[in-house]
């Protein structure tokens, strides 16, 4: 059954918890599918894990727009949330309604999900307005690193706990349909949650959340350029891969690989006459 909007609001009212993993491709994103996770994010966390920039501020409309598709062609069920990248909505309302609908229209996800509380909630609304749903994501909000000054626990004063609060509850107002919560203290996650009406996916935010979302290559160990402290490693997939690879070279090296069942067949007198 496909995951929508619909299914994340009674996730909330019945109290059943909701998982969501990035995906960037169509292999990944039919696995995580396969998988029965309830939603992709193909999240701009790609400009670190797939094309390898320091952090998420140099990715573009069409980077999201290439990826998203991919990932739309890939899974079935999963609702997919296409992430709006770094000054794709913070500079105009008629900006971000624009770009969020290249997303649905050309990306072909289901939802968007933009950084920021009640300053971005003009655009929440208008692309909400648009028909197009919305999840919002507060606490540490990674295209803000230079603001922030480095991946910084968020809400740990009285002043700033209150203040998420009031962004929570002010991008559910404009109409967000979730809310991602990252790295805030466990306790102010699930504060918040108890006062909202739309799911919190919660990354770093403790298990009170309504759901989780995690970046694929973090859970399945394949991105070692930094590990946060909430990740946990499902599998060490990077070593396995790392070392099928060096099986493979010193299989091509050695002359092992391919082997004759690898091959195509011809017949012998075919090849005798090209002499
Ligand atoms: O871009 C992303 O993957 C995200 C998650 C970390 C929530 O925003």
């Amino acid at each position: 059954m496909k995951n929508t909007v619909l299914t994340f609001a009674k996730a909330k009212e019945e109290g059943v918890k909701l998982s969501m993993l990035t995906s960037y491709d169509y292999s990944m994103a039919r696995l995580v599918d396969e998988a029965g996770i309830n939603s992709i994010l193909v999240g701009d966390s790609l400009g670190n894990v797939m094309l390898g920039y320091e952090d998420t501020t140099p990715v573009t409309m069409e980077d999201m727009i290439h990826h998203t598709a991919a990932v739309a062609r890939g899974a079935k069920n999963a609702l997919i949330v296409g992430d709006m990248p770094f000054m794709s909505y913070q500079t105009s309302v008629y900006d971000a309604v624009v770009n969020a609908g290249r997303l649905i229209k050309e990306g072909h996800a289901n939802a968007v999900k933009l950084e920021g509380g009640k300053e971005v909630c003009p655009q929440i609304k208008a692309i909400v307005d648009a028909g197009i749903p919305v999840c919002a994501h507060i606490g540490l909000t990674p295209q803000s690193i230079n603001a922030f000054g480095g991946h910084k626990v968020q809400g740990k004063s009285e002043e700033a706990a209150k203040k998420l609060i009031e962004d929570a509850l002010a991008v559910q107002a404009a109409g967000a349909f979730a809310v991602v919560i990252e790295a805030v203290p466990a306790k102010l996650a699930a504060l918040i949650t108890s006062k909202l009406d739309i799911v919190t996916i919660g990354i770093g935010a403790g298990a009170g959340c309504d759901g989780q979302v995690l970046v694929y290559q973090d859970m399945l160990g394949m991105f070692s350029d930094f590990s946060p402290k909430f990740v946990r490693r499902y599998a060490e997939i990077g070593d396995i891969m790392r070392a099928a690879f060096k099986k493979y070279d010193e299989e091509v090296k050695a002359g092992v690989f391919p082997a004759e069942e690898h091959g195509y067949k011809i017949d012998d007198d075919v090849i005798a006459r090209l002499y």
